[in-house]
């Protein structure tokens, strides 16, 4: 395949700007809740963070230095709109201008993420997501990003993991705004998510100073297959997509995400399982989430195995003992970055940008002042030879974003958890560059 591959490493907004109340930057869900005792490890929260907004510069020229080709941000709504909508605050445009221009000049390409979890407290106040105002708020934010940023960024993405802000911060209330919302209630927020993807859509193309590239980025646990054995390959298929039948388990599927803005409708075993939940579906809501886009992203950590069992429906194979696990306690299954994609692919025909992937590790600075994180190196090439793989196989894949760049807030963990390329001592707001980070640079200078 002959198309542009980006090699990229991401980030978002929340985890590593600070500044949270600088330069007009109107309350997000995040800053509040972490700010009340008890709801992060430690009390953290990303009040100062790896202060990006001020050190931005110095982190552009790590990335080059890295010789990282994309990289994957998100714009904070509540800079650019204090109140969620209505007045404009210029200085946040104006920081993201300066970050976009930096990029550029130091031949890193920029991907926007126009969400990821920090949402206009304001917003939150009026309703959130179950105001069906929902989708103009967010349809008015993305035009005005793109009206914005367009002349110069020409990939963005609407939506990170929708399944982690509804599910986790509305389904099991551990993420902000930490609440356990009748199920009923939370099929309707989905619906005014995929609702605000289409509508932002349709808004960012009217106004696009030239063609973008506009993508979805939800996430998955990959089912891969035990063998390869056709019926396990089936298998594992099958439950990748397959609504769970437990109601309070929807959250974390793929099609009941994915389908309605790549086909125009819900999948039908989730709509007979989740019945009494459901929302009035209405046929112009469907047509309005199913609005052509140009690349599907989609944030793969682990998976798990899946064969036929004796039944003949697909199981779970239960992971040996001792099994190998990042520090996150997460399972490491390079095989994800292969099944992940190519399911994905042969369902969504879509080409495909892995926008994170990545480990937490104990990272300490050793005596010689370096930091060995082989199990990072090892982890990530073990992934990316999976996922090339599956691009030698013919799924389109255009990209690999490594999450993340630094070191950064790690949501409810706070920052005890460190997946970064990038050390980050957070007394002194020094960064310092892995192992990982000279590794991936051999890589990606290997691998143009
Ligand atoms: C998913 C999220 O998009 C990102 O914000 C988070 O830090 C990583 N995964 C690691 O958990």
């Amino acid at each position: 395949m002959n198309q542009e591959f980006i090699w990229g490493a991401a980030t978002s907004s929340y985890q590593i700007e600070g500044a949270a109340d600088e330069d007009g930057k109107g309350l997000h869900i995040w800053d509040v809740y972490s700010r009340q005792p008890g709801m992060v490890f430690d009390n953290h929260n990303g009040d100062v963070a790896c202060d990006h907004y001020h050190r931005y510069r110095e982190d552009v020229a790590l990335m080059k230095e890295i010789g990282i080709q994309g990289y994957r941000f998100s714009i904070s709504w509540s800079r650019i709109f204090p109140e969620g909508t209505g007045k404009v605050n210029e200085k946040g445009l104006a920081f993201y201008d300066k970050l976009i221009d930096e990029l550029i000049s130091n031949g890193v390409k920029p991907y926007i993420t126009l969400f990821h979890w920090d949402y206009p407290y304001e917003l939150y106040q009026r309703g959130g997501w179950m105001n069906p105002d929902s989708v103009d708020w967010f349809a008015e934010y993305a035009k005005t990003v793109v009206e914005h940023f367009s002349d110069r960024v020409t990939c963005f993405i609407t939506f990170n993991e929708p399944q982690c802000f509804i599910g986790m911060g509305h389904v099991t209330g551990r993420h902000a705004p930490g609440l356990k919302n009748p199920l009923r209630d939370t099929f309707l927020m989905a619906h005014h998510v995929m609702m605000a993807h289409g509508k932002a859509v349709q808004a960012m193309r009217a106004v696009a100073k030239q063609p973008i590239l506009i993508g979805y980025a939800p996430t998955s646990t990959v089912c891969a297959p035990d063998s390869d054995r056709a019926e396990d390959i089936e298998a594992a298929r099958s439950l990748y997509f397959q609504c769970p039948e437990k109601p309070e388990e929807w959250s974390w599927n793929v099609s009941w995400w994915s389908d309605p803005v790549m086909f125009g409708r819900y999948p039908e075993d989730g709509i007979r399982q989740y019945a009494p939940y459901l929302p009035d579906i209405r046929p112009e809501d469907l047509a309005l989430m199913n609005q052509p886009i140009d690349f599907y992203g989609q944030n793969i950590y682990n998976g798990y195995r899946v064969r036929q069992g004796g039944d003949g429906k697909p199981e779970c194979v239960k992971r040996s003992p001792g099994y190998d696990k990042t520090a996150m306690e997460w399972p490491v299954t390079p095989e994800s970055l292969y099944w992940g994609p190519r399911f994905l692919y042969e369902r969504y025909q879509k080409p495909i940008y892995i926008t994170e992937n990545g480990m937490a590790c104990h990272d300490m600075i050793s005596r010689d002042g370096h930091i060995h994180d082989a199990s990072r190196i090892d982890f990530t090439e073990a992934y990316i030879r999976e996922l090339l793989r599956a691009r030698e196989d013919g799924v389109d894949i255009r990209g690999y974003f490594y999450w993340s760049l630094m070191d950064n807030f790690e949501w409810t963990e706070g920052y005890r958890e460190r997946f970064g390329l990038i050390y980050v001592d957070y007394q002194t707001q020094k960064r310092t560059l892995k192992d990982s980070a000279y590794w991936y640079r051999e890589w990606i200078q290997n691998h143009r």
